[in-house]
């Protein structure tokens, strides 16, 4: 009876059609020789079902990758929402633009090339302020991108984060690296911290969902 999770996987992507702006991520990740590491199919759905469902008009995203998210999010923003994405490389980020072109969204997207957390405080200082954030970015840095998303957030705001397990590392108390060890410290935030309320998905890498009480 016990499925292994590519069977579950697979089971639940023959259910959904063909989607052809998001295989051409993959597609152009594959041709650049990149390892695909854009956030799970079922995730990406779960996102622009976020956005749907929060009203959310002007998002985060933090790490565009190939441009995965950044598509799920633009979709659920609608044509007046914006999505602002923040990335290191300047090579992703002109990758992400690419697939967001073709994808017919890229207007609704503005990718920001530089370090996320110089660039989150710029954002403080401007008052800018967001709907929701999907944390996607260098796993070290992911208490700095909550303490941050903490600031820029309105009440009401979702914070999101991906891997939240980093294939098993967060749990293991063998890797001591400081990936493993902000990854600890961020979900235990995310659990306690008396400003949000939360939960942490444990399908494919983890997810956390977070919201920024009233
Ligand atoms: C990996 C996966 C991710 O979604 C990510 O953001 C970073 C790394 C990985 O599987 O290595
Ligand atoms: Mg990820």
């Amino acid at each position: 009876m016990e499925q292994d999770q590519d069977q579950l996987h697979s089971y639940i992507e023959n259910l959904y059609a063909e989607d052809p702006d998001l295989e051409r991520v993959g597609e152009s990740l594959k041709a650049l020789g990149l390892k695909d590491i854009s956030v799970a199919p079922g995730y990406g759905r779960l996102l622009t079902m976020m956005v749907r469902m929060t009203g959310a008009r002007r998002v985060l995203e933090i790490g565009a990758f190939g441009g995965y998210s950044g598509i799920c999010l633009a979709r659920g923003v609608g044509p007046e929402g914006r999505v602002v994405s923040l990335e290191v490389r300047a090579e992703f980020a002109e990758l992400a633009r690419t697939n967001l072109q073709h994808a017919g969204l890229a207007e609704r997207v503005e990718h920001r090339v530089g370090e996320a957390l110089e660039q989150l405080k710029r954002m403080e200082q401007e008052g800018e302020r967001f709907d929701l954030f999907f944390i996607d970015a260098d796993k070290g840095n992911y208490p700095a991108y909550l303490e941050m998303a903490l600031v820029l957030g309105r009440p009401g705001a979702l914070i999101v984060g991906d891997n939240t397990f980093m294939r098993g590392k967060t749990l293991d108390p063998a890797y001591q690296g400081g990936g493993p060890r902000s990854m600890r410290l961020f979900n235990e935030r995310i659990a306690s911290h008396p400003m949000l309320e939360s939960t942490i998905l444990p399908a494919y890498d983890g997810l956390a969902i977070a919201r920024i009480k009233d």
